[in-house]
């Protein structure tokens, strides 16, 4: 008999995670390395959330509470819904996770069967194809290329659909492509949706806020109230306040769902950590400068790196709504030779000659669904981005025909 379940062996462990680790390998070698692949903001929490979390001990909230969330952090995130969404949600309909990634994989454990069909478009963030599969359901990867803007289409939307699919996975602005939908792009795709049913949304909005270029975010419930009752809506506080150590997701979906996944949560983690849960409710009901804040560095960084990656020869790097993600293609760069000797075959070839010859660690496409591109995160600061490009710059200089 097989030690490990087929569930695990079904899976692989996250390429973006190896892929820092790899960097942080090399630097505790001692090598001069900057790593723009991890999937997080280079600020701290801000200073009253901060200030939240450390007197929620003091106060005494150091116990359990309710398995998928305290109270008056409930009623927070249906102010945030109300407030920024348009979309009116009860208590008993919001879901509060340690992580978005938790919503996501009780939503999916909780609703997907064996040959169960889930649609993600690629490129896609790396844990939703193997939470589908860990569920035991079939991911259905519909190629979204540069070309159409890393989005889905309608028209691809529609020919992806069978009677097995389950679930659509959106994710607005994207990791790792950084494109958002515009209200008519979300649109098109929701009239589709119409047509099914049997098809529900998981939306993925934990980039919501940091969107570019005064572009409008727009989530599918607020788009087609009609699809509200199929509709999971998962957002966080990670990326919108600097969260990412704290822990602490939510969803907002049918009261069938919620309780599904509280369900579920009982039986495996309990609830998320009390203290993170108090930090959560400062970050949402307290000041919201760090947002834009935020979005003013971020918008700014993207366009140095925009410019810098541009500036490669072989490179070609679209300009993303938001996230802090670029996704460029190194179509132009395969079939030649680095300058320290590698093939550049393939994306993966590509990241690895990069780390190397000049100790930048990037991710690459495939990793994503999509090559053959990387993603650089730009969440570090300008000097270690300028610096990043001018070593990329070199190393793509050294690149001669095989
Ligand atoms: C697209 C996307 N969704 C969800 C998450 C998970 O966020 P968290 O579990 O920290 O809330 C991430 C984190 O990298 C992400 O990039």
């Amino acid at each position: 008999m097989a030690f490990l379940s087929d569930a695990i062996n079904r899976i692989k462990p996250s390429p973006t995670v190896a892929m820092t680790g790899r960097a942080a390998a090399l630097k505790a070698e001692g090598r001069d390395i900057i790593a723009l692949s991890a999937g997080e903001p280079d600020f701290d929490t801000p200073e009253h959330i901060r200030a939240a979390g450390k007197a929620a001990i003091d106060h005494g909230h150091t116990r359990y509470t309710t398995v998928d969330g305290i109270a008056e952090l409930k009623r927070a995130i249906c102010d945030k819904f109300a407030r920024e969404n348009g979309l009116d949600y009860t208590a008993d309909q919001i879901s509060v996770s340690s992580g978005g990634k938790q919503i996501l994989f009780n939503a999916l454990l909780a609703t997907v069967n064996p040959g169960d069909e889930v649609i993600i478009p690629a490129p896609y963030w790396v844990s939703y194809p193997d939470i589908v599969a860990l569920a035991g359901g079939t991911p259905v990867i519909v190629p979204c290329p540069a070309e159409d803007g890393f989005r889905l289409t309608p028209e691809a939307l529609r020919a992806a659909i069978t009677p097995r699919t389950k679930w659509l996975i959106l994710n607005s602005p994207s990791n790792p492509s950084g494109a958002a939908y515009d209200a008519a792009q979300m649109k098109a795709l929701t009239d589709v949706l119409l047509d099914f049913p049997q098809v529900w949304v998981l939306t993925d909005d934990i980039y919501e806020h940091l969107v570019f270029d005064g572009f409008t975010f727009v989530t599918p419930a607020q788009i087609e109230p009609r699809l509200k009752d199929r509709t999971l809506t998962m957002n966080g506080v990670s990326k919108a306040y600097a969260m990412t150590g704290w822990r602490i997701g939510y969803g907002a979906g049918p009261v069938a769902l919620i309780r599904a996944m509280a369900k579920l949560q009982s039986q495996s983690t309990s609830n998320p950590s009390s203290i993170s849960q108090y930090a959560a409710l400062a970050a949402l009901t307290g000041p919201q400068d760090y947002i834009d804040m935020s979005r003013e560095a971020f918008q700014r960084r993207r366009d140095l790196v925009v410019d810098g990656l541009n500036d490669c020869p072989g490179l070609s790097c679209p300009v993303p709504q938001g996230a802090f993600y670029v996704y460029p293609s190194i179509a132009d760069l395969i079939g030649t030779v680095s300058a320290g000797g590698t093939a550049i075959t393939d994306d993966e070839a590509f990241a690895n000659a990069l780390l190397d010859e000049t100790g930048v660690a990037i991710v690459f496409g495939a990793a994503f669904g999509l090559s053959p591109h990387f993603r650089v995160s730009y969440a570090a600061s300008d000097d270690t981005l300028r610096e990043a490009i001018a070593r990329i710059r070199a190393f793509c200089e050294g690149c001669r025909p095989a």
